[in-house]
């Protein structure tokens, strides 16, 4: 009986650790080959930098039923496997395009690897690459390195919809399993490793499933950027946009999920993805009006959530701002496109100074912000502890729904200059709200408008006027 095939895995960041760990907790025997030697160290130890939940669990049950193994070359790697994964870094160039040149290297290297005499391989394109990028791209490079063709190097591609903070839940039970293949064989086995996860399969061409992933994200970025503009509504209407967004989610048509209204998305996908989407559909000659509109109503959303907080105070020149929350959403380390970048940014240009806290992303969030800003760390405090962020702040900001924030003891808010709030996820709880020793504003709430005025203010804590502040 021929025995059920091995999978290798090219590229062991987030995406294609939690996809080969999830494989093997399935049953599936996975090789993995990651290019720096430091991290294939660490992950032969069981262990990752990778803030993830239930990762590193993954991974040491990998390691320990044997399902899970690691090779430090492309020549081991195909030795070792029958199907290659690329799970291989996409980032997107300045002008919208994604940046190819991470992955045609890894592709010229196994490429040349694949000269070797060796049985047929089907490489399939994990990473998320724009429509038309494996047939017309990928595969030719493949060929012209390897000197090999179909049926013995066949090409195929299988987007992922793992979203950080539970990418080990996406990918052991994912809504759907896309594959894009050229031939019957390639579908086949395919099907038979996907075979144990409970989840529908949708076959199409290469370049069909390469859309499904980039019409997904681009959908989830417009809910997001729709809640926003409505949630700017709200406050201006002197509504609250989360039972207006829940009484519209319960239409089933629309859907509960990403109609949550905050300071804009962020995250290393949303805004590459969409980019590269409107750059090639410009490249084809279409207007996609709606795509293009998203990133930058998504850019007015933060500079709006900045604005929130400039209002409370009056101005912030001279002011201490605090933001809680670091990573582009709770539950994850990443900082990626972290609107706590740009609401950093606008803060220091008004003058303020600014105090920083995460959980657990304060290390990335340092190194992004110093390559980020390029003038320093000049004005921006990096804390480990929140008592310390806070400490004569006029204003602290919630930008990433972080549990160990909910709380807000008050022990935090007597630190405090200034006892506000704003609260960009409206995360904190209705007893937390209503504190007397704190003035909360909820982005998408009447208390973020600008024409509303504070309510009562604690006492034994002057806080001056709503617009215009003392000291
Ligand atoms: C996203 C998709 O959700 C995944 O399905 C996809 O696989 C992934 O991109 C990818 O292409 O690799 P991710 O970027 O990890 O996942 O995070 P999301 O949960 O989608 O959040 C993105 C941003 O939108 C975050 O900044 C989040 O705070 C924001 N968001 C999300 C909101 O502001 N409101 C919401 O209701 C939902």
């Amino acid at each position: 009986m021929r025995t059920a095939p091995t999978v290798g895995i090219a590229g062991l960041g987030y995406m294609g650790l939690a996809t080969g760990l999830g494989f093997a907790h399935r049953g599936v025997r996975v090789v993995g080959y990651e290019v720096r030697a430091d991290v294939r160290r660490e992950l032969a130890r069981g262990r990752t930098k990778i803030h993830e939940p239930g990762l590193a669990e993954l991974l040491r049950g990998g390691l320990n039923s044997g399902r899970f193994q690691l090779v430090d070359s492309w020549a081991a790697l195909l030795r070792e496997t029958d199907i290659i994964f690329l799970c291989l870094p996409t980032p997107r160039r300045p002008d919208g395009h994604i940046d190819l040149r991470p992955m045609l290297r890894g592709v010229r290297e196994l490429g040349e690897a694949l000269r070797t005499p060796s049985p047929p391989r089907l490489i399939v394109v994990k990473s998320t690459v724009v429509p038309g990028t494996t047939e017309e791209v990928i595969r030719p490079a493949l060929e012209r390195a390897s000197g090999r063709r179909a049926p013995s190097l066949t090409v195929a591609a299988n987007p992922e919809f793992l979203a950080e903070g539970s990418m080990v839940t996406d990918v052991m039970q994912p809504e759907r399993v896309v594959l894009g293949v050229s031939n019957a064989a390639d579908e086949r086995k395919l099907r038979a490793i996907y075979r144990a996860f409970p989840a529908p399969v949708i076959t199409l061409s290469p370049t069909g499933a390469e859309l499904v992933k980039y019409a997904a994200n681009a959908f989830l970025a417009l809910k997001v950027t729709f809640v926003n503009e409505i949630a700017r509504l709200a406050e201006a209407v002197g509504s609250d946009i989360d039972p207006v967004a829940e009484a519209v989610g319960l239409d089933s048509r629309i859907g509960q999920k990403f109609l949550s209204a905050g300071p804009g998305f962020g995250g290393s996908c949303f805004e590459k993805d969409v980019r590269a989407l409107v750059a090639r559909s410009h490249d084809l000659g279409l207007r996609p009006r709606t795509l293009e509109a998203l990133v930058p109503s998504n850019e007015d959303q933060t500079r709006h959530a900045f604005e929130i907080v400039q209002g409370a105070l009056g101005t912030l020149r001279g002011r201490r701002v605090a933001i809680l929350g670091l990573a582009f959403k709770a539950g994850t380390d990443d900082v990626r496109e972290s609107r706590a970048l740009p609401l950093v940014r606008y803060a220091r240009s008004a003058g303020a100074t600014v105090r920083v806290h995460d959980p657990v992303a304060l290390e990335n969030f340092r190194r992004a912000w110093t390559a980020y800003a390029d003038r320093g760390t000049r004005g921006v405090r990096f804390c480990t502890t929140v008592k310390e962020a806070l400490q004569g702040a006029d204003v602290a900001v919630l930008q990433a729904a972080w549990p160990d924030y909910l709380d807000f003891p008050p022990m935090w808010t007597r630190g405090m200059r200034r006892p506000w709030v704003v609260d960009l996820r409206r995360a904190l709880p209705p007893r937390v709200r209503d504190r007397p020793d704190l003035h909360w504003v909820g982005l998408g709430t009447a208390s973020a408008a600008p024409s509303t005025g504070p309510r009562a203010p604690p006492p034994a804590r002057p806080s001056g006027k709503r617009r215009g502040g003392r000291r």
